[in-house]
């Protein structure tokens, strides 16, 4: 990577507005990734624009409050007290010296990108470009986004005639742009998000140099690439990485369960290896806005390429498969049971992604619940972070949360996130059948116990 070196003024005056914090910074997306970021650039001391086309996030930032579990009203105060402001005025973008975007990507109905999350704010961005800016994109998406998509349309619609700047080119009538993936890991407490090392890939060294400052401002380490293309794959990468390798496990664990082996105590053994091996773990199906989608984003692009990705395709299937599994799971449990699943009475325990996080998105408990109804199942849930199950992309469930009580009542109780919240050994004692599908029970032993 080339580290630009003479002496250019607006290069140099961008640096020195991050390192005086004078450098006004604009967030577009203020969701889970990107209020967390608006965040952190207020807690050093910057002037924080947040800018969201919801207006309900809108007026409730501006009331001080918060709509994320695990943001406090009290770090939106602290926020406010700093300068930071929401707003859905596009207006204002002008007056700010970085825009980073922080907007979903997610798959449409044909399982192919929906880009126009991306398209829709750099339409709303270009007209209030200005000559010195850095647009950076965060939001997961195929290697040539920024390039391709973005660019073109930032230089085609602002109104002075700008140009993104490329090679060593002087800076003039210039803006600058590049690409930084998001790598939080929602709910994981045991790595600051300032320890989480920032890759940066700017469409020339120019824009490189800025996006390293504005983010070495609040990381402690970033990580340049040669191109906004090469950022954009990194991120693919290691979620691929571990889209494919929760596949083999998931997979490994089917064959386990079929040899009366215990998968969880096979990877907790593979575990003390001291290299070579990172431990992977058998679920109930992908979850989150990352895992399940952002494979598909860069399988959809092969095919520009004449190339098929085989181990997305068939990680897809075999994680795909997983709900399917827990439902022919309870159908024999409740079988031994001298039960069927349509009539019975299931209690589903958790139904965010993941255990202690408050987002339901791509949920293999929304597909697990559809199913049961499906096969006539009388189904209730309880999550501590949802009272409520509406309306999603993919489903309508208007389901509210039943109460922890009288767990006796349920012909059975599945487990489908493990949240910390529970008393796992006060529930298998009240149930009379428990499958557990994330081996939440460990260390309980009971008939009533099954794995799948
Ligand atoms: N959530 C995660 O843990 C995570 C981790 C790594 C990467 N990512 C990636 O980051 C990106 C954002 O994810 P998220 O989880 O924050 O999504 P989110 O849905 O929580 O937030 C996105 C926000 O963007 C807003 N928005 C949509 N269109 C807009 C527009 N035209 N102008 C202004 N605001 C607009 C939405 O109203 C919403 O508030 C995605 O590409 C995702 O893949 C997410």
């Amino acid at each position: 990577m080339t580290t630009y070196t003479a002496a250019d003024p607006s290069v140099d005056q961008f640096k020195n507005k991050i390192q005086q914090r004078q450098a006004r910074i604009g967030i577009i997306g203020l969701g889970y990734v990107g209020l967390p970021l608006a965040l952190l650039y207020s807690e050093q001391k910057f002037q924080v624009t947040g800018f969201d086309i919801d207006q309900r996030k809108v007026d409730t930032l501006a009331k001080g409050g918060s709509y994320i579990y695990r943001i406090t009203t009290e770090e939106i105060q602290a926020a406010k007290a700093q300068g930071f402001t929401a707003t859905s005025d596009y207006a204002q973008i002008t007056a700010m010296d970085a825009v980073i975007i922080c907007v979903p990507t997610p798959l449409n109905e044909y399982h192919e990108p929906d880009l126009s999350f991306i398209t829709d704010t750099t339409h709303s961005i270009a007209p209030h470009l200005r000559a010195g800016q850095l647009v950076v994109l965060e939001s997961t998406t195929y290697p040539g986004t920024t390039e391709e998509i973005m660019v073109p349309i930032l230089e085609k619609e602002n109104k002075g005639e700008l140009k993104a700047a490329r090679g060593t080119e002087a800076s003039g009538n210039k803006f600058f742009v590049a690409f930084s993936p998001e790598r939080e890991d929602p709910g994981n407490t045991t790595v600051a998000r300032r320890d989480i090392p920032k890759v940066v890939g700017g469409l020339n060294p120019r824009a490189a140099e800025m996006a390293g400052a504005l983010y070495g401002s609040i990381f402690n380490r970033t990580i340049p690439v040669s191109s906004p293309a090469a950022a954009e794959m990194t991120k693919l990468l290691e979620n691929i990485y571990r889209c494919v390798n929760i596949a083999l496990v998931n997979e490994l664990k089917l064959l386990c369960l079929r040899m009366g082996i215990d998968i969880w105590e096979v990877i907790g053994a593979a575990s003390t290896k001291p290299f070579g091996f990172h431990p992977f773990y058998p679920g109930p199906g992908l979850g989150g806005h990352c895992i399940p989608v952002d494979p598909f984003y860069l399988s959809w692009k092969a095919k520009e390429w004449d190339f098929r990705t085989r181990f997305i395709e068939l990680a897809g299937e075999i994680n795909t498969n997983m709900p399917y599994h827990v439902l022919s799971s309870v159908g024999s449990a409740l079988n031994r049971h001298k039960k069927s699943v349509n009539g019975a009475r299931v209690l589903v325990l958790g139904v965010a992604y993941k255990k202690d996080i408050d987002d339901l998105r791509e949920s293999p408990a929304l597909t697990i619940i559809e199913l049961l109804q499906k096969d006539g199942a009388v189904v209730s849930y309880n999550d501590p972070y949802f009272p409520f199950i509406g309306k999603g992309r993919k489903y309508d469930l208007q389901m509210k949360r039943t109460e922890l009580n009288d767990l006796g009542q349920y012909d059975c109780v599945l487990i489908v996130t493990d949240h910390s919240d529970y008393d796992y050994q006060k529930i298998v004692q009240q149930a009379q059948l428990v499958v557990d599908t994330r081996n939440a029970t460990r260390g309980i032993k009971d008939v009533k116990i099954v794995h799948c």
